[in-house]
């Protein structure tokens, strides 16, 4: 008796083991986690959903888990901010996240009139060679060799869907700079480095000095290029090799919503809109969170208009600064550009002081955890490794959708 009820209790327990061992297998499988839910939920476009949870930090302390971070007043001059096109840091507006040690967001603290310098930057001088982009990955080298000069002609015409086919600043998805990631291997090495541009080391570390992390070096940058149906994938940055330093984010354009989660994907993400200017720092506890953009967004009524039109308004500019003047028609393609799309650069340090990279290939990746996620998922010009496809979103990447 004894032994048959134990039996009997041993099956029913192999048999709920079994159903659970399913609900986790299907849960795997359909990557039904808070954080997937809540990417699910704001990329949706019939209906809508609803944004009325979704931090906006550019107006002031909008919600009770807003907190103002204190800031490094000494460590900037207004000198040296103006050189890098940045306000006076007593100007910042610089908050952190209840429950994200270490985040730090602040809203849009470039001068009136700079933001302009850093798009023609991210689109006229970073694509060019020897920086590696996507469209390097099918295409000859004399192919990809002047992006900007084959792609304004276009860009000047009727918008593309009237056009036969696309500009090649508009099949523009990402680029790296420094030590070039490698999106196969998930890893940074020392035989694929490039020089990292100067200016957008400085202004990476003038904004991680203020926030107490001096000495940043900025060695390897992600540029992503997004159109208003783009969105980037749950996933943790951790292919840099010592992740004592911050991580840095810049937006310019279109608006987006990022969603700032947990160290494990059942921790439901915290909904953020990203501006054109606004600036992200990753560091502490908050370096190693997972993070996503599920939508691009249009960017609120006269927004980018205003900050980028104040590129005529902008004083007469310091001998030393990293700025510099443009061409009407240089800003005519990238106020065009940018009216749809949006773009992103993540600027991070891969070594710490005195460290080389390892013999063996590194164990540090991005990752995704071993989820069915994806980072960008190859779109036509994408060429991002082809990561498993989900089966409840079947177009996280960074191409149409
Ligand atoms: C990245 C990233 C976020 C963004 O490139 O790693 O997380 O806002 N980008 O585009
Ligand atoms: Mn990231």
């Amino acid at each position: 008796m004894t032994r048959y009820h134990v039996t009997q209790t041993d099956s029913r327990r192999q048999a709920s083991y079994v159903i659970m061992a399913k609900m986790a297998a299907s849960m795997v499988e359909s990557g039904e986690d808070a954080f997937r839910k809540i990417f699910k939920f704001y990329k949706r476009r019939n209906p809508p959903p609803d944004f009325s949870d979704v931090i906006d930090f550019s107006r002031g302390v909008p919600s009770a888990k807003v907190i103002s971070a204190k800031l490094d007043l000494a460590a900037v001059s207004d000198t040296e901010a103006a050189r890098v096109g940045l306000q006076s840091v007593r100007d910042w507006r610089a908050f952190s996240l209840q429950g994200y040690p270490g985040f730090i967001f602040i809203s849009n603290p470039f001068l009136l009139g700079s933001q302009p310098f850093w798009v023609r930057q991210c689109l006229k001088t970073y694509p060019q060679k020897p920086n590696v982009c996507n469209l390097d990955m099918h295409m000859s080298p004399s192919d990809t060799q002047d992006i900007w000069g084959k792609s304004i002609h276009g860009l000047s015409g009727p918008p593309s869907g009237k056009r036969e086919s696309k500009t090649l600043l508009e099949r523009l998805r990402w680029v790296t700079l420094g030590y070039h990631y490698n999106w196969d291997t998930k890893t940074y090495s020392a035989n694929h480095y490039t020089p990292f541009p100067d200016e957008l080391h400085w202004l990476s570390f003038q904004i991680t000095a203020a926030c107490g992390f001096p000495g940043f070096n900025a060695e390897a940058g992600i540029l992503n290029y997004y159109r208003s149906d783009s969105c980037l994938g749950i996933h943790v940055d951790e292919s840099e090799l010592d992740h004592s330093r911050p991580l840095l984010s810049f937006s310019f354009g279109q608006s987006a919503i990022f969603l700032l989660g947990g160290t494990c994907r059942q921790d439901p993400p915290t909904a953020m809109y990203m501006h054109s200017g606004d600036v992200m720092v990753m560091s502490g506890q908050s370096r190693l969170l997972y993070h996503a953009v599920p939508r691009i967004i249009p960017a609120p009524q006269g927004h980018t208009a205003l900050e980028m039109e104040g590129c005529s308004l902008a004083s007469p500019l310091q001998d030393s600064t990293v700025l510099e003047q443009m061409s009407e028609q240089d800003w005519a393609v990238c106020s065009r550009y940018i009216q749809s799309s949006r773009v992103n650069v993540t600027v991070r340090q891969v070594l710490g002081p005195g460290q080389s990279f390892p013999e063996t290939p590194s164990q540090h990746h991005r990752t995704d955890a071993g989820q069915t996620d994806e980072y960008h998922e190859g779109s036509v010009d994408g060429e991002r490794p082809k990561r498993k496809r989900s089966s409840s979103c079947d177009s996280i990447d960074i191409g149409e959708t």
